[in-house]
């Protein structure tokens, strides 16, 4: 929610700062969609998505395509189960759609069109999937690109559309976990190239020019990672993530100079609040409710031992 706040001043400054007029143009005032790619962190809850992972669909057979009928009905259900933080997340916080139960994206003033799948990696090639029906991010762009961009796409006016990508959280975890004698450095700069590769470059080539990136929180900082001598991922390897996005992300700057692309440093911002969270109203920056799952932790978390879980930096193991 903080980072959410973090993210609206993120465009105020993107808005108000002195553009050349050569230069592409960002205005999230006049933003009338967002695209999302991502994991859990991004997910929504959609009445047509696989339960308690997406907004549509799934990678089983019969559920990676869907109808022009599915997408526009499908709702963003909203309740404490329909995100992996017991409450709105970061992508209906800045955009305001889906904070109420039952919001179908096309009656939202910003329409949020989500296809981040729970437990994504980049791709399959790379690492295994969590489950057989989880989407990797390459595959939630060609999702995306076949069957909803023909739908919704093509009545955007794609100045006024941003993409969000925030990948990564599990790509890294599951690396450090099953990956040895591998150079993990060098891996996650493939990875991270695939990502602009196939999933920025189709959306780019699809006529999205604004790109928004989210880079790793502090993973090496989780309940478990702070009571272990050598946390897995470390800061390092945490850090050897971001720099590979923020490499890519200028190169492919670079290489189109139409395309606006910004980054959301939600490494520093994150491990800001863990250092001061007083400022915050965070009591909790050490571990997470073992209760954090119980409906009735949210008004009664004094029956669980809990501060209310507003006051946790970390929702469970692995979410703020
Ligand atoms: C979704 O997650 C909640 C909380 O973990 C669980 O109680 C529920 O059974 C899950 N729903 C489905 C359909 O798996
Ligand atoms: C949340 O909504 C889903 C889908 O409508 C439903 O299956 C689930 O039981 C609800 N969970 C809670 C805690 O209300
Ligand atoms: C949210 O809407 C869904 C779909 O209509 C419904 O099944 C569910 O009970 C609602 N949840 C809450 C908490 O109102
Ligand atoms: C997906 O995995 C589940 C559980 O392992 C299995 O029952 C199901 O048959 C699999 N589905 C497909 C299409 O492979
Ligand atoms: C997912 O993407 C990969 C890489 O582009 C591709 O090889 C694979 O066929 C895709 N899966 C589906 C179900 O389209
Ligand atoms: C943090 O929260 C956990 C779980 O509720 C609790 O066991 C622990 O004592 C708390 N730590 C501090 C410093 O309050
Ligand atoms: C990393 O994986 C472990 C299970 O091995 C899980 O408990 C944890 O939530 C994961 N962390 C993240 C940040 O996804």
């Amino acid at each position: 929610m903080h980072a959410l706040l973090e993210l609206a001043a993120l465009a105020h400054i993107v808005r108000s700062s002195c553009i050349p007029a050569n230069k592409p143009h960002f205005d999230w005032d006049d933003t009338q969609y967002l695209i999302a790619f991502g994991d859990s962190y991004t997910f929504v809850q959609g009445s047509a998505g696989y339960p308690n992972y997406s907004f549509i669909g799934s990678y089983l057979p019969n559920q990676f395509s869907f109808t022009p009928d599915t997408l526009l009905t499908s709702s963003i259900i909203q309740n404490f189960t329909a995100t992996a933080e017991g409450g709105p997340n970061w992508v209906e916080y800045l955009t305001g759609c889906g904070l109420k139960n039952n919001t179908r994206p096309s009656t939202c003033d910003i329409q949020l069109w989500d296809f981040a799948f729970a437990g994504a990696d980049v791709a399959e090639e790379f690492l295994p999937l969590h489950h057989n029906y989880t989407v990797p991010l390459v595959n939630q762009t060609q999702q995306y690109l076949t069957y909803a961009e023909p739908v919704i796409g093509k009545k955007m006016n794609k100045g006024r559309a941003l993409v969000a990508v925030w990948i990564g959280i599990n790509d890294v975890n599951d690396s450090v976990k099953q990956l040895v004698g591998v150079s993990l450095k060098e891996f996650w700069d493939t990875l991270v190239a695939t990502v602009f590769k196939e999933t920025v470059q189709p959306m780019y080539d699809a006529g999205y020019r604004n790109f928004l990136f989210v880079n790793l929180p502090p993973l090496d900082r989780t309940s478990a990672n702070q009571k272990l001598a050598a946390p897995r991922p470390n800061k390092e390897e945490v850090g050897w993530w971001n720099s590979a996005l923020e490499m890519h992300r200028k190169r492919f700057a670079q290489a189109h100079p139409k395309a606006k692309t910004m980054l959301y440093n939600a490494n520093a911002f994150l491990n800001g609040v863990m250092d001061n969270p007083g400022k915050y109203g965070i009591k909790n920056t050490t571990d997470y409710c073992a209760a954090y799952n119980q409906l009735d932790v949210l008004t009664t978390p004094e029956k669980y031992g809990c501060l209310p879980l507003d006051q946790y930096f970390w929702y469970n193991s692995g979410h703020l």
